[in-house]
């Protein structure tokens, strides 16, 4: 067992624990990073799969998102916009298949009226939400005794709207089923990308690319930060620290190494917390906390052609349909990549469904669904891939961590509140940029602050 001494052990090499580092190293501080992967990035992912680039994890970036956007000035990454040109498709209840332009779907014009009067309501509702915030509502609590399915129950009695509504933040955003969550969960979700309307504009939230892939965030705050800092294969087993004093920190432990720190961040998925033994252990709020947060589920399809052959016909490659197994779909072709690559997502339910399946068969399904959208030749890859994050052992879902009913109104203003030397930084807990790495970097950077701050003052 190796002994290292520093002024604070970071837990997970993730976007948010490389970019406290980052900041804690910048402002003279000595930082060890501690990574149960072999890997940095945590939710970040490259990877070559049969001679294709595939961002298993997350890839891309919205215009809201400006912490993101001044780490990758800052890293020098160029990014590229997400291929658009053409007509989008949309599947009707019945699996009629209609192309449109702009943002609503081509529904009934009844529908149409549901959606655009929905979308007003939802977008006047998010204006109230502080995303920082969202418990301090004057309605918090009733929001969140309330499932969003029952929510827009309450709103219209049109199905179809309901349905195309709901799906936005269910299976495109926190990837569980729409009753599983509540309306203030809901609106969260909506306030940290900065209205619902950015929310349902495909061509707002998923905006751009960078080049190379998303996962060169935390393998250049990595690079800078160096080896002797970011130590991989270290999964962190116990935490030991005493109530009593805080002042003496803590003490993280590995099978290798023992790293004595003043403070600490765990900059993972809160359902990991529960991994680590702490002695003693948390206090009684976090421990009933965590347990009120659970990770979404959704298969990330990868299908790569020789050619971007929707194109030829006219598609942009964006697709929705809440009826159909992949119930969203984008060209994700790679920049400057003469091959053409299509993404589609099954989430939640549906994903339990086909995880039941043969390998084979579940492609075979998840095919059909594509080639509902693009036509047969959607069916022949020359790649394919499922990233499955439901599998990792040190994620255990996708794409985040979000409340169940009522927990958000009830603990989310602890959320975030350090316990003695332990600090907590991950995008599941962020307001802006929640569930995004755009929030994993303001929760690393706010960490940091605290630390920084809580340091000036004395208080440590
Ligand atoms: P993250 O989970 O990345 O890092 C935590 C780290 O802690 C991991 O490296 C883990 O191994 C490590 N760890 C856990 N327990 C440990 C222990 N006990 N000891 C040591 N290390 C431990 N976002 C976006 O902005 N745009 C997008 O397009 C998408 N799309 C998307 C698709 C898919 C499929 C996924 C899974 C996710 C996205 N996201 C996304 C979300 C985005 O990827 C995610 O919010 C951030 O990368 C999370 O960064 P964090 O650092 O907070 O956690």
């Amino acid at each position: 067992m190796q002994r290292i001494d520093t002024d604070v052990v970071i837990v997970g090499a993730g976007a948010a624990g490389l970019t406290a580092a980052t900041e804690l190293v910048k402002a003279g501080r000595t930082v060890v990073v501690l990574e149960a992967r072999d890997r940095v990035g945590g939710r970040l992912w490259t990877d070559e799969i049969d001679g294709a680039m595939l961002e298993i994890g997350g890839q891309w970036v919205s215009p809201d998102q400006d912490a993101l956007i001044e780490t990758l000035d800052e890293l020098g990454l160029e990014t590229y916009p997400r291929y658009r040109e053409g007509v989008n498709v949309y599947l009707a209840p019945d699996g009629t298949r209609r192309t449109f332009e702009g943002e609503i779907f081509p529904v009934p014009p009844a529908t149409e009226q549901e959606i655009v009067t929905l979308i007003e309501k939802l977008d006047a509702l998010v204006a109230e939400i502080d995303p920082e915030r969202p418990w301090e509502h004057p309605d918090a609590k009733d929001l969140d005794e309330t499932s969003f399915a029952r929510w827009l129950e309450t709103q219209t009695d049109d199905e179809e709207a309901r349905e195309n509504i709901g799906m936005f933040i269910a299976g495109a955003m926190l990837t569980k089923p729409a009753h599983a969550f509540s309306a203030l969960q809901a609106l969260l979700m909506a306030a940290s990308a900065g209205s619902f309307s950015n929310l349902v504009d495909a061509d707002f939230i998923l905006d751009r690319r960078v080049v190379g892939g998303l996962q060169q965030v935390p393998l250049r705050l990595a690079e800078r930060l160096g080896d002797e800092v970011v130590r991989l294969g270290q999964p962190v087993r116990t935490l030991r620290w005493n109530p009593e004093q805080p002042a003496e920190g803590v003490v993280a432990v590995t099978e290798e190494l023992e790293v004595h720190a003043s403070e600490v961040i765990l900059a993972m998925p809160p359902v990991l917390f529960s991994r680590i033994s702490y002695e003693p252990p948390l206090p009684r709020r976090q421990h009933q906390l965590h347990q009120h947060l659970s990770m979404g589920l959704v298969i990330k399809v990868h299908a790569v052609y020789e050619t971007p052959f929707w194109r030829d016909l006219g598609l942009s490659g964006t697709a929705f349909s809440p009826y159909e197994l992949v119930h969203e779909a984008y060209d994700n072709t790679n920049f400057d990549d003469p091959r053409g690559t299509l993404v589609g997502f099954v989430a939640d339910e549906a994903a339990d469904g086909v995880f039941q399946l043969p390998a084979e068969e579940r492609k075979a399904r998840i095919l059909e669904s594509m080639s509902h959208y693009y036509g047969e030749q959607a069916k022949h890859p020359v790649v394919y891939y499922e990233s499955d994050w439901g599998s990792e052992e040190w994620t255990r879902g996708a794409y985040a961590a979000s409340f169940d009913m009522g927990g958000l109104a009830r603990y989310g203003a602890d959320l975030r509140t350090p316990v003695g030397p332990i600090h907590f930084a991950c995008s599941d807990m962020a307001g802006k940029g929640y569930q995004h790495v755009d929030g994993a970097v303001r929760m690393g950077r706010e960490v940091a602050a605290q630390i920084l701050e809580g340091a000036r003052a004395g208080a440590r």
